[in-house]
This record gives structure tokens, sequence and C-alpha cells, in this order.
């Protein structure tokens, strides 16, 4: 049977979630709540794991380990780097990379030592359901849960699905050199974030199937603390809701 573990970094990013379980039964382990429970029908545990790889890690190890989950679903927001990125935009990952591993000489640049991994491929199964439905979120229900105001403060005209790479590091990017540092070492990456590369190395090593979801909430440019701010406050959360309701019902 199927037990989802669904993760987003911060309460903005996953707010309303819980409130359509049924049956939520909560739990505190290694200073994070873990709340189980029904969702749309499915067998599931969600839980914040706070910013970056390491707490990521944890939480998706701890998910496995502690609270039997059998696949892992990320869903937060990114900075947008590939140049038809747009906030607004959702960026599925089919494969994650680690930006700030850097092991040479002794290993290729971004390989994760003794693993020979340098890009982790995210399920392609659930990869697919979850593109699936959040290509229906985004044409069918999106226009229906973010006001008409956020519509024309993010500019949110026809918000469009891209399935490709995601970078993960332990750094905001928010100035448009390190985002050419970026497009430079890692030309086909789409969106950049902390936590995605650091779930898929747990779930690689457990042999766990993933899927990593992202709402673009800014450019990785100059104005990405103020626009990634008002992003997570005022949107995230409502595609959140509404990508996992879509999976949950496929
Ligand atoms: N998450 C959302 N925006 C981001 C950015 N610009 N850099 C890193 N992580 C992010």
């Amino acid at each position: 049977p199927i037990r989802l573990g669904i993760i987003s970094a911060l309460q903005q990013e996953q707010n309303g979630l819980v409130d359509f379980m049924e049956h939520p039964q909560a739990s505190t382990r290694g200073m994070r709540n873990y709340v189980g429970g029904t969702l749309w029908g499915i067998d599931a545990v969600c839980v914040l794991s706070r910013v970056g790889k390491v707490a990521a890690a944890a939480t998706a190890a701890t998910l496995i380990e502690r609270f039997g989950v059998t696949h892992v679903l990320f869903t937060g927001v990114a900075g947008g780097v590939g140049e038809e990125v747009r906030v607004g935009d959702v960026v599925v990952a089919d494969d994650l990379v680690q930006h700030d591993m850097d092991a040479r000489p002794l290993f290729p640049v971004f390989e994760i030592p003794l693993t020979g991994q340098s890009r982790l491929p995210s399920d392609r199964h659930l990869t697919q359901t979850v593109a699936r439905a959040a290509r229906r979120f985004l044409h069918e229900e999106l226009h229906e849960v973010v006001t008409e105001d956020d519509r024309h403060l993010f500019r949110l005209q026809e918000p469009r699905l891209h399935l490709g790479l995601v970078a993960s590091g332990d750094e905001f990017i928010h100035s448009r050199d390190r985002l050419g540092d970026l497009r430079t070492v890692l030309p086909e990456v789409l969106a950049v974030e902390m936590e995605g590369a650091a779930v898929a190395q747990v779930c690689f090593e457990f042999g766990l199937p993933f899927a990593i979801i992202r709402t673009i909430s800014d450019g990785a440019n100059e104005a990405a603390p103020i626009d990634f701010l008002q992003f997570i406050d005022r949107v995230a959360s409502r595609y959140a809701v509404g990508i996992v309701k879509q999976v949950c019902e496929m």
C-alpha cells in the first residue's frame, strides 16, 4: 500500500494542506512535526523540513525510517533560471543536481563522492503523474484559487509547466552575477532551490520513488528576496494544495 510523504521547507509553502487531512495525528521527531492521516483518500504524512540540504535530508530519512512512507513528494518554491521560466510557472524535476557539491580534484565537480552520481533522476512514473497533475491544476484550477490582485501583482497570465533539471544548494541565489555563473556551469538548469537534490540523494540511497514540484517565486536576481517573500506569503500554498490534491486524485 502507498504512504505518501509530503515535504515543504516552510509553513508558507504548505499552509492549509493538513486542514484537508482526515484523522490527523501529529508527532514530533528531531524538532519537526509530522502529521499523518488521509489526504483525498491517500495515506499521507506532511512535514516542514525547514531550509537547506541537511534539513531536507534529515526529514526525508525520518519519513522513510520512522514513518514508513513509500513515496516522497517535495512541494515548494524555487528561483527561475531557465530562459523561459517565469514567476508563477511550475517546474517538475526530472533530474536533480547539488550545485554546491565540489570535491575536486578527488571527484568530478557535482559528483556526490562514492555514489558515482552527479545527477539524480526522479522517479519517472511518479514524476509523470505529478506533471499531469500540475498541468491540470494550472489549466483548470489556478484562476479559482488566486485573487485578481495576485494575478496582476505577479503577472500570472498563462503559467506554464516545465520538466527538467533542478539545482539545489545551501545558497539563496539573488544576483545576476551568481545566476550567470550557475548558467555557465549548468546550462540546462530550469530552477534553483535549497532542498530537492538532498531529498533525491536520500531517496536514491533508500531506493524510494520521489518527485519534486517547484513553483517559481522569483528570478534568482536582485529582486529575488522581495519577490520570494511576497510570493510565499500570498500564493505558494495555493499551488501546493491544488497540485497535491490533483496528485492524490489521479
Ligand atoms: N527558493 C526560491 N527562490 C530561491 C532562490 N532565488 N535561490 C535559492 N532558493 C530559492
